[in-house]
């Protein structure tokens, strides 16, 4: 993994087709600026009740729009943010740039590429979750059979492995649950687990590149992005 740059190191020249920018925003110290908020960002920041779900949607917003605002030399409140039929933010008309943020616990991470769509999942692991009726009820069956066949010490990783793939997978295609979790599935006997059935009428399980993201302890993360080779560029913030 390449070292961490400054947001504006990292968005100072184009970012190049196969670079993928990953930024971790640290929710317990990155406020982020309601002044940045689109209308209807805004309305919906004041109609949360939850001071969590204020927080991340507030930081991780603002975060979204100060990182693609260079990107595309415009102001962070006037990037195009659009939302797509099942809620996917999207950069209006595209630009070329594609995008996904994912927030849990005290972390965000934000992906940003220009190859195609991409899918970001973070999760901060819950020791003494009901694993195996969590994994009968969203895994496909051979996935399951993996997971009831490890020993418990390894059963919560073994999860939220294969749990943050598969949401990855999911917020690329940008379908959410619309599209079965259990409509597609990874090979987790593979490190990384590999991809081989997606869903009915979506893209074979070779257009697209699943990677484990090293995350902090307590954390699992995982990028989906079309196949191929990149690089990834660091930033975190507040910045390092
Ligand atoms: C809504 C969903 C996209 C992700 O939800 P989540 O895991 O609870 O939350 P995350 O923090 O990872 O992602 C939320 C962010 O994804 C983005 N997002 C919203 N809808 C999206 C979609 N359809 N596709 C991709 N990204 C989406 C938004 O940026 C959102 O945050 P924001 O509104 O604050 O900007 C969807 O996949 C879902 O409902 N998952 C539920 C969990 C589940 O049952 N998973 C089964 C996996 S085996």
């Amino acid at each position: 993994m390449k070292r961490h740059e400054s947001l504006a190191e990292a968005t100072s020249d184009a970012l190049a087709d196969d670079q993928v920018l990953l930024v971790r925003i640290a929710l317990d110290r990155y406020r982020g600026d309601p002044d940045v908020l689109s209308a209807a960002e805004s309305a919906r920041f004041r109609r949360m009740r939850s001071v969590g779900k204020r927080r991340e949607f507030l930081a991780g917003r603002s975060a979204m729009r100060r990182v693609l605002a260079p990107l595309i030399d415009a102001d962070p409140r006037d990037v195009p943010i659009e939302h797509g039929g099942h809620g996917k933010p999207e950069i209006g008309d595209h630009e070329g740039l594609h995008f996904n943020l994912s927030h849990s616990g005290d972390q965000g991470l934000l992906a940003v590429g220009r190859r195609g769509p991409i899918g970001v999942d973070i999760e901060l692991a819950r020791p003494g979750r009901p694993f195996r009726r969590l994994a009968r009820r969203f895994f496909a069956v051979p996935e399951f059979d993996w997971l009831d066949g490890l020993p418990a010490a390894d059963l919560a990783d073994g999860f939220y492995r294969l749990w943050t793939l598969k949401e990855a997978y999911l917020k690329a295609i940008g379908t959410g649950l619309t599209v079965s979790s259990r409509a597609f599935r990874f090979d987790p006997e593979i490190d990384p687990p590999l991809l081989v059935r997606t869903p009915k009428g979506h893209e074979a399980p070779e257009c697209w590149a699943m990677h484990v993201l090293p995350a902090d302890p307590g954390y699992h993360a995982a990028l989906c992005m079309p196949a191929g080779r990149f690089d990834y560029r660091q930033v975190s913030l507040p910045g390092v």
